[in-house]
């Protein structure tokens, strides 16, 4: 959470610094601020509310720059508020720091620069930072001397960049929280994340934990954690600048679900071999399977159910697979040995629960493969070996494409593991999955362009909950759309196994309470039976299946996907249903790309 940037060179750092910013708000936007070096000083702008308010006091102020800094906050010390919003700045207002994760050991801190006689004007762990600069600076005739003084007194996560009064630089510094360098000709970057600055270059440094960086207009300088200068090998990512703009969409949730079909046929490409029936995924090394006995997913939120959906294909398969929820996994995974293999699903890379989650398999001896959407994030650089989704940047904080990839990518991964594993076979309908699958983005394209769901949407307003239920490989997909639908809509909703609903949650239900059945997959005749029980209770049913499925005759009404692959067809009933969130949401005038409370990259546990 929080994203943090930072500019150097020769153009103007104000509007950059905005712009990354608000490229950067799906990691947190409860308030905002820049800092710049502007001849006479630093000049702060910051304020409680998004990175457009900030935009509007600059315009005003006519501020200019040619080195800055800036945040979007999601708070964690300290409602959203001016004075808690970064960036926080040094007694003298000669040093300013703006910091993405947690000072653990901040309460120290503050009251040892309190005995030292330095004033905190915020309730955050932030302001121990600007001051401890201070404070080392009168103690070291050199800033990054001080600066790194500075950084080996914090404990916790943070990614760190600082402005010192009169120096055209940027002091930087990373441990647990993502910082990335962008390279351009007379143009350094740093940020949380490539989209702040992928419009001037896709040339990128991962930064490692411990490094420090020193950031002018025409240079950028990497330190390791001993201080001694180091080359960090740099890569070109294939993500474009109109990845991470709306084009002509209202929301980016809306660009991303209808780019679904184009993202999933990047992650697919190259990775199925329909001539043979066969996985390809070549980019796994076969050999990191040898031995494994048991596989365990760890996973947060929609990628959970990604993982659900994964472990379903993987014992379907014979192999003995778990799901756990990854901020559970320390305390509940029971043995996890050497044999066992341990993919954390995680679109971000970053999130600090499922990192947790990968260092305790690590620590126990596992074998680690994390399925992921980020090259150099955190989660890749600490797993053995690395599947990634290829579904390029998702910029809504409500995940849609990113899910729909992680379940494609699972699945082909889920065979390559039972080919592999001695006691497990892949599908005996594998070529015939393999082919519906190559099918799938033409099917999202079609339900997309067909879906009821915003007339369905429009009847959907005055309820008082709204449940969704599935069996089996649909039972991930009702929990994915209960969550979507709260996270954007506000309303209450539930997702439950089908067979559940019986033995307790139908108490909940009367008339004000639609149900939303997941008619797809092998098992939807028996979702069927468990929606009429609903039904007959008073509440109104919304089938999603296929074509000519016979949940159509008993729903009140019917959203429909392409009559394919049961396994595939969940994957469409999921289109469906983040269409109906977003069109409830849209109709219900809520902050669709950034719901209240919530950020994409949940880097704290
Ligand atoms: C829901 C959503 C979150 C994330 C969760 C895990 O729309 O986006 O529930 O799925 O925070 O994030 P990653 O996948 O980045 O680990």
């Amino acid at each position: 959470m929080c994203g943090i940037i930072a500019h150097a060179g020769a153009d103007d750092a104000v509007g950059t610094l905005i712009d990354g910013l608000e490229r950067l708000e799906y990691r947190g936007y409860d308030s905002a601020g820049i800092a710049v070096q502007n001849g006479s000083g630093i000049a702060v702008h910051k304020r409680a509310g998004d990175v457009s308010e900030v935009r509007e006091e600059i315009q005003t102020a006519a501020s200019s720059g040619d080195v800055g800094i800036g945040h979007t906050r999601w708070s964690t010390h300290g409602p959203p508020t001016d004075e808690n919003a970064h960036p926080h700045t040094s007694d003298t207002d000669n040093v300013a720091v703006v910091h993405n994760g947690i000072i653990e050991n901040h309460a120290e801190l503050r009251e040892f620069l309190a005995d030292e006689g330095y004033e905190f004007t915020s309730d955050t762990d932030t302001e121990v930072i600007p001051h401890l600069v201070e404070h080392f600076r009168k103690e070291e005739s050199e800033t990054i001397v001080a600066f790194r003084r500075a950084v080996e007194e914090l404990e916790g996560s943070y990614a760190i960049a600082a402005l010192v009064r009169d120096e055209g630089r940027v002091y930087a510094a990373r441990a647990g929280s993502p910082l990335v360098l962008g390279l351009d000709d007379d143009q350094y970057y740093l940020a949380s994340d490539i989209p702040a600055f992928i419009e001037h270059t896709r040339d990128v440094v991962y930064l490692e934990d411990g490094d420090v960086v020193v950031l002018e207009p025409n240079e950028a300088q990497i330190f390791d954690e001993n201080g001694l200068s180091v080359e960090r090998s740099g890569e070109c990512v294939d993500w474009n600048p109109e990845d991470v703009g709306k084009g002509a969409f209202d929301h980016y949730m809306l660009k991303e679900i209808h780019n679904q079909s184009s993202s999933l046929s990047k992650t697919i490409r190259g990775r199925v071999d329909p001539d043979n029936g066969r996985v390809a995924l070549e980019e796994l090394d076969a050999e990191i399977l040898d031995g494994v006995e048991n596989v365990h997913l760890v996973a947060c939120g929609t990628s959970y159910h990604a993982a659900l959906f994964g472990a379903r294909m993987l014992t379907d398969a014979g192999v003995r697979a778990r799901v756990f929820r990854a901020s559970e996994y320390a305390k509940m995974a029971g043995p996890t040995t050497e044999g066992t293999l341990v993919i954390p699903v995680t679109q971000s890379g970053e999130t600090a629960d499922t990192l947790s989650a990968l260092r305790t398999a690590t620590e126990r001896g596992a074998t680690t493969v994390t399925v992921t959407n980020v090259v150099g994030s955190t989660a890749a650089r600490e797993a053995d070996e690395s599947v990634f989704i290829r579904a390029g940047p998702e910029i809504g904080v409500a995940a849609t494409k990113t899910f729909t990839s992680q379940v494609v990518t699972l699945i082909l991964l889920s065979q390559k593991i039972a080919a592999e594993l001695p006691d497990a076979t892949p599908r005996e309908d594998l070529p015939e999955l393999l082919a519906a699958l190559e099918q799938v983005p033409t099917h999202i394209d079609q339900v997309v362009e067909t879906s009821r769901a915003e007339d369905l949407a429009s009847r959907l307003l005055e309820y008082d909950a709204y449940f969704f239920i599935g069996r089996g490989m649909s039972r991930p997909v009702a929990l994915e759309g209960a969550l979507k639908f709260k996270e954007i809509t506000y309303e209450h909703a539930e997702g439950f196994a089908s067979g559940q609903l019986k033995h307790g949650p139908l108490a909940l239900v009367t008339s004000q309470t639609p149900v939303f059945g997941l008619f797809t997959g092998d098992e939807a005749e028996k979702t069927i039976t468990n929606a009429k029980e609903a039904q007959t209770r008073g509440a109104e049913i919304i089938g999603i299946g296929p074509e000519n499925g016979p949940g159509a005759a008993e729903s009140d009404a019917y959203l429909r996907v392409p009559d394919t692959h049961p396994v595939c067809q969940n994957l469409l009933a999921n289109v469906q249903l983040q269409l109906v969130s977003y069109h409830t949401a849209k109709q219900l005038d809520r902050s669709i790309d950034k719901p209240r409370n919530l950020a994409k990259s949940v880097t704290v546990q």
